[in-house]
């Protein structure tokens, strides 16, 4: 009846981090340790993340901070009943780094090595940070990744919709770059709407009413464009306008989709189950997403659940998490379990 404690590294874009977590019999979950180390200060002069230099960046740090987690944990390499690493989506150098390291010491140690799905981690997060349990409706918004899923389970997941081009992320990136905001563009994006009004622009609201809940955001990302270009140079106030404009236009694409979603959902998980509605993924920081998603689950009798914005974002945490819970289902990986830079959930 002792807590599974399981390491987890993540390495699959642009930030290492290593984390160490407890899941009690129960299924409560504690983090003991998560430690994130951002590469941006290396990416930003390329205007994007790297993926050699992102590989290397991982190969330097990550011994560093396991022994960092492990330490800010107060356990050994002795205590652990199991390490997970993300073996996909991702770039596949930063991939490998991870796995190998995993491997290395779930091989030293004779622990099991657990492979774990980048969006799965993302997925299970509230359930570390809430104890909220499958079934329920998420919208995974990320850097690369926006769909609508039900979660049913651990390894359960079916999808209800995708974006048709650019991920939610990448849109805001894009847009922080065409107003010449800095990395990573969310947060740039979301400090510069606070300071603008973004009734002086009429920007489209992709997908609108359209049966299927998919999301679209190339054309907004024109239609920023189109806007920016008729008014260069832009003073302070312009991108500040723009960046509130394009937040809004998200936030009311977003919400249409996942009132959609809310009513696909509730017919699919039928009247006997709580109908519980989670946000997670690095876009899911966003406060105006946050607010504007929060009201729309009250409205329509979902619970509203979403990480702290810590969280939210890559972390390793969710990692060890998503781990632990794939630990107590019997779920684990051989030493040979492959790296997948492509991987859909
Ligand atoms: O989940 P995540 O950390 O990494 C991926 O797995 O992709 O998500 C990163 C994405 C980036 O595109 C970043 O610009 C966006 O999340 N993001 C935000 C905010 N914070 C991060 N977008 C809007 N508002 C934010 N506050
Ligand atoms: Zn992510």
């Amino acid at each position: 009846n002792r807590p599974s404690i399981v390491l987890g590294l993540e390495t699959s874009c642009d930030e290492t981090a290593a984390a160490v977590v407890a899941r009690e019999p129960s299924g409560e979950g504690r983090i003991l340790a998560s430690i994130v180390r951002s590469q941006w200060e290396q990416h930003r002069p390329f205007g994007g993340v790297v993926p050699e230099i992102a590989a290397r960046a991982h190969v330097e740090c990550l011994d560093v901070l396991v022994r960092e987690a492990l330490n800010g944990a107060n356990v050994g390499l002795d205590d652990l009943s199991a390490v997970a690493a993300t073996t996909g989506p991702g770039l596949i150098g930063g991939l490998i780094v991870g796995a190998i390291t995993g491997k290395a010491i779930a091989m030293a140690r004779g622990i099991p090595f657990i492979s774990v799905h980048h969006l799965e981690a993302h997925a299970l997060t509230v359930g570390l940070t809430e104890g909220i349990a499958p079934p329920y409706l998420l919208l995974l918004v990320s850097g690369g990744h926006t769909q609508l899923l039900i979660v049913r389970g651990v390894g359960d997941y079916e999808r209800l919709g995708t974006t048709i081009d650019d991920a939610l992320g990448e849109a805001f990136d894009k847009t922080a770059k065409l107003l010449g905001l800095g990395l990573p563009g969310g947060p740039a994006v979301e400090r510069m709407a606070l300071k603008g009004d973004g009734s002086r622009f009429k920007l489209p609201r992709p997908m609108a009413g359209r049966p299927e809940p998919h999301f679209s955001f190339a054309g907004l990302k024109t239609a920023v464009r189109r806007a920016a270009e008729k008014l260069a140079p832009l003073s302070d106030q312009d991108v500040a306008d723009i960046s509130a404009a394009f937040e809004q236009a998200v936030v009311d694409s977003v919400s249409d989709r996942c009132a959609r979603a809310m009513e696909i959902a509730a017919a699919r998980l039928g009247s006997d189950v709580p109908l519980r509605f989670v946000v997670a993924g690095g876009v899911a920081a966003n406060q105006r997403l946050r607010a504007s998603l929060s009201e729309l689950a009250q409205a329509r009798g979902f619970s509203f659940h979403v990480p702290p914005a810590n969280l939210c974002g890559d972390n390793a945490a969710m990692i060890a998490w998503a781990g632990a819970e794939r630990l107590t289902r019997g779920m684990v990986d051989p030493l040979d379990a492959p790296v997948r830079p492509r991987w859909p959930l």
